[in-house]
């Protein structure tokens, strides 16, 4: 089996940029079949196998899809060999320094900055919804004090459809965001009250959305909780870094949930359930056990490194490669930056970050890492800096959660109103037994 570009004439197609395009080949035993290239706004080419099986019986097997594109999308684009980010062509990098997270919100779902109006109407709607209906206080009682935060907020937010039950519509959709964003913040809040066994804090019309966030975790019925600037504001920073990131497990995981038209709530549940494992966002949790594992029982960060090469050894670098970087996570570049500003305002220990430094000096510069092309990812310096801002560490992957939120809610958006939605459905290459005739209890042994 073969498949080749060829020059001679093709179908020419791309998300909004064109060309003439040449198709390829595609060739197994005496098939042939000519399939169209499809070339998208930064060049990067696909060659669109829709007809591959109708046409020959083949299928295309691709585990973790590395080589599978499952739509156009307009939302987010990577270089991972050049280590570029933007979302919605703005790099990632100019709107970590001058932008707020909502501000980015709005951009992801609605596709423009917004303007001053605009984001001053979308602020005050977001600040009047973040209450949760006080019949959430039974469903949390329902649930185990120790329940891990993760799990906690997906349940919750997959409960907020039994609330709002309007039917999933242009008109209604909008205010449904504006709920969501709202009300995360609060959920994620109420996880971590739940846990530690505190009265939950109402939110404040008064603070932005960090602010008040860090004012729910906070503060408690006794004591008010003082917003420390400094921290509200890496706060935002993070919550920027993680806002999107095309099509990784969990954005993939809201799509194809959205694509059997299950309304949002049920696909945003899903998708906090695929952030949580530690391949994903559950990493930033596993980078700092692991920073303090180092600390506590290692002895050295070069011990450690051993270990993580080893493949009869169950330790990874966690924080570090990605399926998509090969070259250094440009999210990794600005949270390095951050982690050493935001330790030395707020004069907290660096340990941890001193054993990370450590850490990836030594990879850096070890042929393992080197050729496998495995760099910081963005989970590498977040912890570190949750971790200084006195975030506890089973929320650090709710905080993912909560900046992954726009992210999910504009592919969402976009998988329904692309004029080729269809209910996500892959196939598969079977391995199981052949047919074979029912063998009967008595007759099993
Ligand atoms: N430590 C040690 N070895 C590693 C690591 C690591 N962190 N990551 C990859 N490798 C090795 C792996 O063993 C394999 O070696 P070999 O070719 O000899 O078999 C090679 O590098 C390729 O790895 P892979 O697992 O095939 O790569 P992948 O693209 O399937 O996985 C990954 C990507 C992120 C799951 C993986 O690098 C990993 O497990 N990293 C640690 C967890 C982590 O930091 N995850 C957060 C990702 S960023 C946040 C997000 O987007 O969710």
């Amino acid at each position: 089996m073969a498949t080749q570009t060829t020059g001679a004439s093709g179908t020419s197609e791309a998300g909004g940029q064109t060309g003439a395009l040449p198709s390829a080949e595609f060739a197994y035993g005496d098939q042939r079949l000519a399939l169209p290239v499809v070339r998208g706004a930064e060049d990067e080419v696909a060659v669109d196998i829709q007809k591959l099986r109708a046409a020959t019986g083949v299928i295309t097997l691709d585990p973790g899809y590395g080589n599978t594109g499952a739509c156009r999308s307009a939302i987010t684009f990577i270089d991972g060999e050049k280590g570029i980010l933007r979302y919605r062509g703005y790099p990632i990098e100019e709107l970590a320094e001058h932008s707020t997270f909502l501000e980015v919100a709005w951009l992801l779902v609605n596709g423009e900055l917004p303007t001053r109006a605009e984001l001053s109407t979308f602020s005050m709607e977001v600040t009047r919804h973040t209450m949760l209906h006080e019949d959430f206080r039974r469903f949390f009682d329902a649930l185990p004090k120790d329940a891990h935060p993760m799990p906690v907020a997906a349940a919750t937010v997959g409960a907020l459809a039994t609330f709002y039950q309007d039917p999933e519509t242009s008109e209604s959709l909008p205010k449904t965001i504006v709920r969501l964003l709202a009300k995360m913040p609060t959920i994620a809040a109420c996880s971590f009250k739940h846990s530690i066994g505190q009265p939950f804090i109402y939110p404040r019309n008064d603070l932005d959305y960090c602010a008040n966030f860090l004012h729910m975790m906070f503060a408690t019925p006794c004591e008010e909780y003082e917003v420390d600037p400094v921290v509200s504001k890496a706060l935002d920073l993070l919550l920027i870094l993680h806002a999107d990131h095309e099509q990784n497990c969990s954005t993939s995981t809201v799509r194809l949930v959205g694509s059997s038209q299950a309304n949002l709530f049920a696909a945003i549940s899903a998708g906090i359930g695929a952030l949580w494992g530690p391949l994903h966002g559950g990493a930033n949790q596993a980078v700092i056990e692991m920073l303090e594992h180092i600390d506590r029982e290692e002895g050295s960060a070069d011990k450690f490194i051993t270990r993580a090469k080893d493949k009869n050894d169950t330790a990874r670098l966690m924080g570090f490669g990605h399926r998509i970087y090969k070259n250094y996570d440009p999210r990794a570049a600005v949270l390095k930056r951050t982690c050493t500003q935001v330790i030395n305002k707020l004069g907290t220990s660096s340990r941890l970050l001193e054993i990370a430094m450590r850490l990836e000096e030594i990879a850096l510069s070890d042929e393992y890492f080197v050729s496998r092309k495995l760099y910081p990812n963005v989970d590498f310096y977040s912890g570190v800096i949750y971790k200084a801002l006195g975030i506890p560490t089973n929320m650090f992957t709710v905080m993912f959660a909560m900046g992954r939120l726009p992210g999910w809610i504009a592919h969402f958006l976009e998988m329904r109103r692309d004029p080729d939605f269809r209910i996500g459905r892959p196939r598969q290459v079977y391995t199981g037994a052949k047919k074979r005739a029912y063998v009967g209890i008595d007759r099993r042994g």
